[in-house]
């Protein structure tokens, strides 16, 4: 339970360490400006940040869009939510923070032309945030999923344990039963770091049925 009587599953974000999100040194492990270009933004997307945590990132996402762009950070946390919302309102930045339960978001099917989800894969392990994101997301939308690896640096002194983080292969395979059509951008972020990084896409209608198809396979 956290200082402020939350309680979390040990695989969740302890809002106590909330400071590290935000530490400048974030910047040499997983810095944000690569994470933006890979949202392949235009400047007028809706974008929803799933996790947001204080919001680091939904503020480096909106300095990237234009007027007509949306950026809807959402989180669980009542503590990080909290968080969010000063953090948004210190910043001055036009992002609307939403507190949801139970993976839903109040917004309607297809809103979304991006979604982003740092670090926060391993945390809805067995719960139905991935289908959430897939009703959240227009056809042809992108989901970036960046999470810490596991394998690929056990001296690291940051981040959760091994045992509860993705390989690169098995939060491809979590996308990828989720309807998601997968690619891998490992080269997209700076060489040391302790993230795998996923894109998944929402395929059009008429792709769907088949990417579901070899889903079920692949179960
Ligand atoms: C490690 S933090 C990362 C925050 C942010 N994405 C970043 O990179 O700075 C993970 C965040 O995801 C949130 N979270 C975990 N499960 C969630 C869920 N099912 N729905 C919404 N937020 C969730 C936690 O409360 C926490 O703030």
């Amino acid at each position: 339970m956290s200082e402020h009587g939350e309680r979390r599953p040990e695989r969740k974000f302890d809002p106590a360490r909330a400071d590290q999100l935000d530490a400048p040194e974030r910047d040499s492990y997983l810095p944000d400006a690569p994470l933006v270009e890979l949202l392949e933004l235009r400047g007028e997307e809706t974008v929803v940040d799933y996790g947001a945590g204080t919001g680091r990132l939904a503020i480096a996402v909106r300095a990237a869009l234009g007027t007509g762009g949306r950026v809807i950070a959402v989180d669980e946390s009542d503590e990080m939510v909290a968080r969010l919302s000063a953090r948004i309102a210190a910043a001055n930045a036009q992002v609307e923070t939403v507190k949801i339960a139970a993976n839903h978001v109040p917004e309607p099917d297809g809103t979304a032309d991006r979604v982003l989800a740092v670090n926060m894969l391993h945390e809805v392990h067995s719960e139905r945030a991935l289908e959430e994101i897939a009703r959240l997301l227009r056809p042809d939308g992108l989901l970036l999923v960046a999470d810490w690896e596991r394998g690929r640096d056990s001296e690291r002194a940051l981040g959760p344990p091994d045992e509860i983080i993705y390989s690169e292969d098995g939060a491809a395979a979590e996308l990828e039963q989720a309807g998601f059509e997968v690619e891998r951008h490992p080269l997209a972020l700076r060489a040391g770091r302790p993230a795998a990084g996923v894109i998944g896409r929402q395929p059009p209608p008429s792709r769907r049925g088949a990417c579901n198809q070899a889903a079920t396979a692949s179960s």
